[in-house]
């Protein structure tokens, strides 16, 4: 195996000093996790994917350096939570303000980083050539290291392609499994029931916004930048956004912790509109028009509704709760952060102009952010191949 990136006299390859701070970041990020065992599995991976990337670049005569520094960070999300659903794209929103705040590297070099990290996920798809190094070096590493691999046939394809690539010699014997849909949707059943049921379990409990309530804990979870980032200022001033997040999780409506092209995190009561209107997504629903509010709607309202609301500072002017009963006069909703007392609870809404409009929540909603282009901000329409 070429061991160029290990650097070394006479190699072509000699890191700079930018993965160092990159790889104390990774560290000090791993050093939280309690389990020793996934702790070293963990590092073993990132730094694995990391000499893979680096030589596949050097390879394709790509820059080696940005192509570690994004093997290195390419699971952070899902190692720093514990979440695996849209790892991808929620690795490469953690990153983005860490690589900005790390100052090392040019716009561009961030977006080529952000962008490997975005869509490594999607091997069944070819993105550009930074893109398809780090896949090829994340299946590598799995192939190698990775008892629990689940290889189908373009996994399969990639790595033994990356394994003639990089002259790697000894037989290879690639377990495929039959199953090359990359991802199984798991078919979403009565999800407005259930996040009704949720939303309202937990208003009730109530849940209090300090880091002694486990139940809060729960909806930080999905948010874990340690200095908080600046969506997260808007969290810690207003958690019902994070609230229906969470309950949306529970639930079995999976998002990603920000949907491609919107200016705000879910943890935002801006960013729930600016998804729901999306045309590919569809889910509003207007106030004022002949559709009858239903349990397990998400009400948008202005700040200044209900009683005794009051527009403070940074306050968000909207906020949002779980519909659980309309008289056609007052709303029940479930709310996290409930008139900005800190507390969720089941509070009472006129209905009055006040009243934004609704989300509503339906089992065929599918995520279309795998069709998004990191780069290039667009939606890709023409067909994918992998050659
Ligand atoms: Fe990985």
């Amino acid at each position: 195996m070429p061991m160029a990136y290990l650097g070394g006299k006479g190699t072509k390859y000699m890191p700079k000093n930018r993965t160092a701070p990159v790889n104390d970041y990774v560290e000090s990020i791993l050093n939280k996790i309690d389990d020793q065992r996934k702790r070293e599995k963990y590092k073993q991976h990132l730094t694995g994917v990391s000499q893979f990337a680096a030589m596949l670049a050097q390879k394709r005569n790509l820059d080696a350096e940005i192509s570690a520094v994004a093997g290195l960070l390419h699971d952070i999300y899902k190692y720093s939570t514990g979440i695996g659903k849209y790892h991808s794209h929620n690795s490469a929103e953690y990153v983005k303000p860490v690589l900005y705040k790390m100052n090392l590297f040019t716009e561009e070099e961030q977006l080529i980083i952000l962008s490997a990290i975005f869509h490594h996920a999607d091997k069944k798809h070819v993105h550009d050539a930074y893109d398809e190094v780090l896949k090829d070096a994340d299946a590598l590493h799995h192939h190698f290291h990775d008892d629990s691999f689940d290889c189908n046939e373009i996994k399969a394809d990639r790595i033994k392609k990356a394994i003639a690539e990089l002259e790697i010699e000894g037989e290879i014997n690639i377990a495929e499994s039959k199953d090359i849909s990359w991802k199984k949707v798991k078919k979403k059943k009565d999800v407005c029931q259930k996040f009704a049921k949720t939303a309202s379990r937990l208003a009730s409990k109530p849940v209090v916004g300090s880091l002694e309530d486990k139940h809060f804990k729960q909806i930080l979870k999905y948010w874990p930048e340690d200095p908080p980032g600046d969506s997260l200022n808007c969290f810690f001033n207003d958690w019902n956004a994070a609230f229906v997040y969470h309950c949306c999780i529970e639930s079995g409506f999976n998002l990603p912790v920000r949907y491609p092209n919107v200016s705000y995190r879910f943890c935002c009561v801006k960013a729930w509109l600016e998804w729901a209107i999306r045309s590919e997504v569809n889910l509003f629903i207007p106030y004022g028009c002949d559709i009858v509010p239903m349990k397990g709607d998400i009400l948008v309202y202005k700040n200044n509704a209900g009683s005794g609301a009051n527009l403070v500072n940074n306050q968000s002017p909207e906020r949002m709760g779980v519909v659980l009963n309309f008289n056609g006069e007052f709303f029940e909703i479930a709310e996290g952060n409930s008139n900005f007392k800190n507390i969720s609870e089941v509070a009472s809404i006129r209905n009055n102009e006040n009243i934004i409009g609704f989300i509503r929540l339906n089992d065929e909603y599918t995520y279309m952010g795998w069709q998004f282009d990191y780069k290039t901000g667009k939606y890709r329409a023409e067909p994918y191949i992998v050659s």
